[in-house]
């Protein structure tokens, strides 16, 4: 793991978005795997920002995000597809039939996966994945358990996770879906990098554990540890349960 600190929340979204102007840059039809959640959206601001002035181009990348809620009609404002077109869709140029979506409402989940999968596969899989972290160390929504899913799989989410979702469904955690349709462990570790971006406090414990922990299905993302391209960007607070030295290596 490539562990780089800056000072400031928006330090990492600059930071991350050059990257992914410099691999778009490098291959047009770049495949990127998408996060949602608080921590991206300076990411998706900035780019939306270059992507008006010219200086980035979607044309022919390919997107997949992550996760869906599950029985979530898209057109819900808390929908992961509501909040793409709010904070990045609809300020790039990508063609709609570029950007991939596990459907929440799909009429069978196991199939729905299944086809998720292949769609990624088509597309040659995943170039760069844009991962968050939960404040239990979940990524997507793999959550924390005795074992965990390798592929796209309908998951039931922890009640901390339905709390830090509540944002988007009017700080009602009640009101967040029980279940999403999540990438499995196997299908994020495929592809060829990865950037997990975590910023505040909140996440210094989780942050710590992925990095210096053993590898558990109690911190999923433990597991990155294994993947021989991983960026792990964070601001200062995020990092601050980390030693000097792997603070120092920004
Ligand atoms: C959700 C998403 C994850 C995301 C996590 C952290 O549970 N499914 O993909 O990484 O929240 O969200 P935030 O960035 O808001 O802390």
């Amino acid at each position: 793991m490539r562990l780089v600190v800056h000072r400031s929340q928006r330090d990492v979204a600059h930071a991350v978005a050059q990257r992914l102007v410099a691999e778009l840059e490098g291959r047009p039809s770049l495949v990127l795997g998408l996060a949602t959640g608080r921590t991206p959206i300076p990411i998706y601001q900035r780019l939306s920002a270059l992507a008006g002035q010219g200086r980035v181009d979607f044309t022919r990348a390919a997107t997949f995000n992550l996760d869906e809620f599950w029985r979530l009609p898209a057109e819900h404002p808390g929908s992961y597809r509501a909040f793409m077109a709010r904070h990045l869709f609809g300020h790039v140029r990508i063609p709609p039939a570029r950007i991939h979506f596990l459907d929440g409402m799909a009429r069978d989940a196991a199939e729905e996966c299944a086809r998720y999968e292949r769609a990624i596969a088509a597309a040659g899989g995943i170039d760069v994945q844009i991962l968050g972290i939960g404040a239990n160390g979940h990524i997507g929504f793999n959550e924390p358990a005795v074992a965990l899913q390798a592929r796209t799989h309908l998951a039931t989410l922890k009640p901390q996770t339905r709390r830090a979702n509540a944002t988007f469904f009017g700080d009602d955690a009640t009101a967040v879906p029980e279940q999403a349709l999540s990438m499995g462990m196997a299908t994020i570790l495929q592809a060829r990098s990865v950037v997990l971006i975590a910023t505040g406090r909140g996440k210094g414990r989780a942050v710590e554990r992925m990095v210096n922990g053993p590898l558990t299905t109690r911190l999923p993302a433990s597991f990155l540890q294994v993947h021989h391209d991983v960026e792990v960007v964070l601001d200062e607070a995020a990092a601050e349960r980390l030693t000097s030295a792997q603070r120092g290596r920004a």
